[in-house]
């Protein structure tokens, strides 16, 4: 399903660094200039051996007339390919990315607010902060880590939010505990976070077991973290006499399409649920990478949102029924 809202133009890579273990910032001037909101992303074009495909990317920061604006992109050992190919990138390099998308809109007017950022996820939340600052608004911005030479603008953060960014670094602190992260947020709070997987989904755990305002915790995800490392393995759908390997760089919904079965998606970042399929056997356990079904829905493995999940099992089967 094309989004035909999506104005995809020509842009050229100015500046690129390297701000952190892995994270490089990489900057570009694109042919449109619209001014960044916060919690903007671009879907970008990038090349995975003798394909292209799509990547989404939180916009870090842009200037005030939007003839610029930064991307900052982790290659973590589990990427999907992409991340090689932005780091790749050299200024003068031509891209095709669109013009900033918004599914991660901040709400202004909240009492209080709590911004959880993990890892390479506090790109989606430095320009929340900034605004937040500039408002005048109550905030504090927790930014977990697992050691500070990973943690991307970590002291133009400290210098610019000062007592309002708590950092949580695992390797100077311990393991940070959610339970304790939660319990510091006022309950008229509104949380948003963007992080991995883990970190996103103990803390939807606990924010409905406190029985808290569903509506008042927004996230984002790039579907990109796993609880497994990705590994090949092989889809049959029935219904179309289809049958394919899903390579370790690409997604169940990605390999699909190439075996020409007609998916319905929307988000491809596991938050929408319009790509679910239904699992009809499975020999292997399910890695589910989305956010939107809950725990108990994910447990018995009989449904998947196939843009991010994947079986965890090497060269292991699914057997599924697509919508
Ligand atoms: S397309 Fe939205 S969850 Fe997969």
């Amino acid at each position: 399903m094309a989004d035909k809202y999506t104005v995809w133009q020509n842009a050229t890579v100015v500046a690129v660094r390297p701000v952190a273990d892995g994270v490089q910032r990489i900057e570009f001037a694109p042919e449109t200039h619209v001014p960044v909101k916060p919690g903007e992303h671009i879907d970008i074009e990038v090349t995975l051996g003798d394909r292209t495909d799509t990547r989404s990317y939180s916009i870090v920061d842009g200037s005030e007339s939007g003839d610029r604006f930064a991307l900052s992109v982790y290659r973590s050992p589990v990427s999907r390919g992409g991340a090689a190919h932005m780091h790749a990138l050299q200024p003068g390099d031509q891209v095709r990315l669109t013009q900033p998308l918004q599914d991660f809109p901040l709400r202004v007017g909240a009492e209080s607010y709590a911004l959880v950022a993990g890892g390479v996820g506090i790109t989606a939340m430095l320009g929340m902060a900034r605004v937040l600052r500039a408002l005048g608004a109550d905030y504090t911005m927790h930014y977990v880590g697992s050691t500070r030479s990973r943690m991307a603008y970590l002291d133009e953060l400290a210098a610019e939010h000062g007592d309002r960014l708590v950092p949580h670094i695992t390797d100077e602190h311990g393991r940070m505990q959610v339970a304790d992260l939660l319990a510091s947020v006022p309950r008229h709070a509104e949380l948003y976070m963007c992080g991995p997987i883990r970190l996103m989904q103990e803390v939807r755990r606990l924010w409905d077991r406190d029985d808290r305002d569903p509506t008042a915790l927004r996230f984002e995800t790039f579907g990109n973290s796993g609880w497994y490392e990705s590994q090949p393995f092989v889809v049959e759908v029935p219904q179309y006499g289809a049958e394919v390997e899903v390579r370790e760089d690409e997604s169940m919904l990605e390999a699909l399409e190439r075996a020409g079965v007609d998916m319905m998606y929307d988000c491809r970042r596991g938050e929408c649920g319009l790509c679910e399929v239904r699992i009809l056997k499975l020999d292997g356990k399910v890695d589910h990478r989305d956010v939107f079904y809950s725990e108990r829905q994910k447990e018995p493995n009989t449904k998947m949102c196939c843009c991010v999940s994947r079986v965890a099992t090497e060269g292991a089967r699914v057997v599924i029924e697509a919508s």
